[in-house]
């Protein structure tokens, strides 16, 4: 949030969005969620003009910057702004809180991969991908299809709706064999947490670099992490993944 400027006052407000947003899509309701859409459009809209007001003293972050683009000879429109804006925000703020949350936990419930972890740091990156495959921070991704189509067996027309079930494919017993059991050896490939194709994720990138950072900083801080006993983590509603609470011990 900090890279597009958003003040840490916006965080909460934003973390409430979030939820709000979670239980109109559980609940299709489609007028809410075209009111929070525009609610989140109004958050956007305040830091272009708080930007433009200040003028040549507006901070040098993603928001002022993406405003002094060009694209193909012209600056962007408001519209524009809004809209990407808009996608690489609600993109960040729900996957990466529950990456976190996943995270924590797995550690603290596997202390042979936390001890290993700690030693030889190098592996993070491909031990952070393969817990997120094993338990997905974004749950689905939907489709209309554009043309007839025929996936696992079944047919689909055009203008069929499906829906991705990220947290399914990923636990493919015919790609992964025991989809619980954590190999960092496995091929990237098969890993679909960032999605594919035209749509594969283009924050994959700066969400590895965040949650890289977070462990090794987390790893650093801490000497041990623990579940508390009788106290299971909660998991969380769809359509979030991960869980809504994660009770843990952190010795430092
Ligand atoms: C652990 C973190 C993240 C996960 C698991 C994740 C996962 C995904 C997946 C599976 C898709 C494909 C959606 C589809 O096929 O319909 C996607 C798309 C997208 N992601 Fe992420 N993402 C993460 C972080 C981020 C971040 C940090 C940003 C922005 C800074 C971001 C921005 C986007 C955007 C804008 C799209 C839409 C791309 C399109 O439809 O062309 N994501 N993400």
């Amino acid at each position: 949030m900090r890279l597009h400027g958003l003040a840490h006052r916006t965080h909460e407000p934003l973390r409430a969005w979030v939820k709000r947003q979670q239980a109109a899509t559980l609940a299709q309701d489609r007028e809410a969620l075209g009111e929070l859409a525009l609610e989140f459009d109004g958050v956007i809209r305040e830091q272009l003009a708080s930007r433009r007001a200040a003028g040549d003293d507006a901070p040098d972050d993603v928001t002022t910057r993406i405003m002094n683009e060009t694209v193909e000879g012209r600056a962007l429109s408001d519209e524009e702004i809004v809209s990407i804006l808009r996608n690489w925000t609600v993109g960040e703020l729900g996957t990466i809180s529950a990456s976190i949350g996943i995270l924590m936990r797995y550690l603290a419930a596997d202390p042979e991969l936390q001890g290993r972890l700690r030693a030889e740091r190098q592996l993070l990156p491909a031990a952070i991908d393969e817990v997120l495959r094993l338990d997905a921070p974004l749950m689905s991704n939907r489709r209309i299809a554009t043309c007839p189509v025929e996936i696992g067996g079944r047919r689909l027309e055009a203008g069929e709706r499906l829906t991705i079930l990220w947290g399914s494919v990923n636990r493919d017993e015919a790609v992964f064999g025991d989809p619980d059991e954590v190999r960092l050896d496995r091929d990237p490939q098969d890993n679909l947490l960032y999605g594919a194709g035209v749509h594969v994720c283009p924050g994959a990138p700066l969400a590895r670099m965040e949650l890289k950072d977070f462990m090794d900083a987390l790893l650093d801080a801490t000497v041990d992490i623990t579940l508390l006993p009788g106290r299971p983590a909660v998991r969380a509603l769809y359509p979030a993944g991960g869980y809504s609470e994660v009770p843990l011990h952190v010795r430092r």
